[in-house]
């Protein structure tokens, strides 16, 4: 079976996750849910980035020990994970030794192709990127992403020789034109690269908080190049030789917009250094802007994702962040937004038809449906080429267009049933055989359907499928599920899925918060 490895970020913890967090881990889960979807052994893998100074901060504020924290605060991240459904395989913290022995392993291995040296570093450092600046970064001499006033720090440090790689990175890129995506990044890094690349420091020294450095254990390495090494690290290597073949190199690196130069430039050229095939691909999203503003605890507008979650379950959320932002893009989320699309997507469309799908069959049918002799009728048609454009989109990472692929079918069921008028023909018993035919295609269309949301909405697509599926129905549905089948069935009523909201507004509680 063909494999397919795929990453997200891992999170600093000295903060819970928020939306945007939230929305890089539900976008990714969608990926690797499709990709099982398609037949791929996928193992989708996530973490949490640990060795920052914030996160020893943090921890010290509240007077615990920093490990101690880490390990509350990856109880709490995984709940919020568990709450979204999302389903990652393998949750890798930089605190763990299987981590300590990847990152060991590719510093010396790197240290041995002659690609570090000792040098002194004097300039500023924003601690909340846990970045080196250059004055030209900054904006009225702040960090432009936190609007703080950087640290200025003065000590030896361990460089790494970047710019030795800048023609092979190149390279890459002019070969493997979609190793970056969207284009917009791409372009972004092919001009940082023409712009020539400097040496970049891979150690702090006079912090403890952090994985030694083999050859100089006074300095820790640098945490951006010890979180970068989890990719490796998580599937064995530096310590199980046997998976590392079998899942390195990643297929998909899942990042922010904002993070592309260290996958891009630095973690290539280190996997180079390093003797290490390169990662196929990385995938750069956009952010999801509360209310117009960006997302960031500093700023003070973070939203509980699981406020959402809480409230109407984790796939009304799932659906609006993938349907509503064009993958890629930035987006927006406002409760009056989001309580628009549940009503018009969820509650009149696709629960409404479900119901009423059940409601006739169980009226006119006894909840019973039988291949009609007459089938398959024209929903087919709209099924397989929603199914055909569902398949491409998907593979493009143009997740937006899979979800509305799916519902371009829910729409045509809904204009089906209008226009055969069930109730009609079920008042004249000699268009018996065309009610059959109207029933079983209209739910034949919405199990279809199901198959394909199945990756975006986990729970309900499962939930659908167990009422309009009949026998053979599974929980987890493979892409071919999605071909029409001409079956008999017994259909089964149910709950409305999402009851509509009357008067959607939004009220304080609902709002930003601050924590
Ligand atoms: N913790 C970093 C951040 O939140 C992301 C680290 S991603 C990794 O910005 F690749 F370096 F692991």
């Amino acid at each position: 079976m063909a494999r397919y490895f795929l990453t997200t970020a891992i999170d600093y913890v000295n903060s819970r996750p928020h939306l945007g967090t939230a929305y890089e881990k539900i976008t990714a889960d969608v990926i690797a849910r499709y990709k099982r979807l398609s037949g791929f052994e996928t193992h989708f893998l996530m973490g949490n980035d640990e060795h920052s100074q914030n996160v020893y901060r943090r921890a010290r504020e509240l007077g615990e020990e920093p490990l101690a924290y880490c390990d509350r605060m990856a109880q709490e991240f995984r709940e919020v994970w568990a709450r979204l459904e999302i389903s990652f395989d393998d949750f890798i913290r930089t605190t763990e030794p299987r981590h300590r022995a990847g990152v060991t392993r590719m510093i010396e291995r790197m240290e041995a192709a002659g690609d570090l040296y000792e040098g002194f570093y004097e300039g500023p450092y924003c601690v909340s990127c846990e970045a080196f600046k250059q004055e030209k970064d900054l904006v009225d001499g702040l960090c432009p992403i936190h609007m703080t006033k950087p640290d200025w720090i003065r000590e030896k440090n361990h460089f790494f020789r970047l710019s030795k790689y800048q023609a092979r990175l190149q390279a890459h890129f002019d070969a493997h034109p979609e190793f970056l995506v969207p284009e917009v990044r791409r372009n972004e890094i092919l001009r940082l690269l023409e712009g020539g690349l400097e040496d970049i420091s891979i150690s702090r020294a006079g912090q403890h908080w952090g994985i030694p450095l083999p050859h100089d254990p006074s300095s820790v390495v640098y945490v951006w190049a010890d979180a970068l090494i989890n990719y490796a690290s998580a599937v064995g290597y530096g310590g199980d030789e046997q998976l590392f073949r079998a899942w390195w190199p990643a297929n998909l690196h899942v990042i922010g917009k904002d993070i592309t130069r260290f996958h891009c430039v630095i973690w290539p050229a280190m996997l180079m250094s390093a003797g290490l095939e390169l990662p196929r691909q990385v995938f750069g999203h956009g952010w999801v802007h509360f209310k117009g503003q960006k997302m960031s605890k500093s700023l003070g507008t973070v939203l509980e994702p699981l406020e959402a979650a809480d409230r109407f379950g984790p796939d009304p959320l799932r659906l609006y962040l993938v349907k509503e932002i064009p993958y890629g893009n930035d987006g927006d989320f406002s409760w009056e937004r989001f309580e628009e699309r549940y009503n018009v997507d969820l509650a009149n469309n696709l629960g409404n038809l479900v119901s009423r799908v059940a409601a006739m069959v169980d009226k006119y049918r006894n909840g019973v449906l039988v291949a009609p002799a007459a089938g398959p009728g024209r929903l087919a048609q709209v099924a397989a080429e929603a199914a055909a454009a569902y398949g491409t989109a998907m593979d493009g990472f143009a997740l937006h267009e899979g979800a509305a692929a799916a519902f371009r079918l829910i729409d045509a069921t809904n204009e089906y049933i209008a226009e055969t008028q069930p109730w009609a023909l079920a008042k004249d018993p000699g268009r018996s055989a065309e009610l059959d035919l109207a029933l079983h295609d209209a739910a034949e269309a919405v199990r279809v359907a199901a198959v394909l949301l199945q990756p975006i909405m986990p729970v309900s697509a499962v939930e659908i499928l167990r009422r309009v599926g009949g026998t053979g129905t599974t929980t987890e549905p493979r892409i071919a599920d999605a071909a029409w089948r001409n079956a008999a069935r017994t259909i089964i009523k149910g709950e409305p899925l999402w009851p509509r909201l009357e008067a959607p507004k939004s009220t304080p509680s609902q709002g930003a918060r601050q924590s």
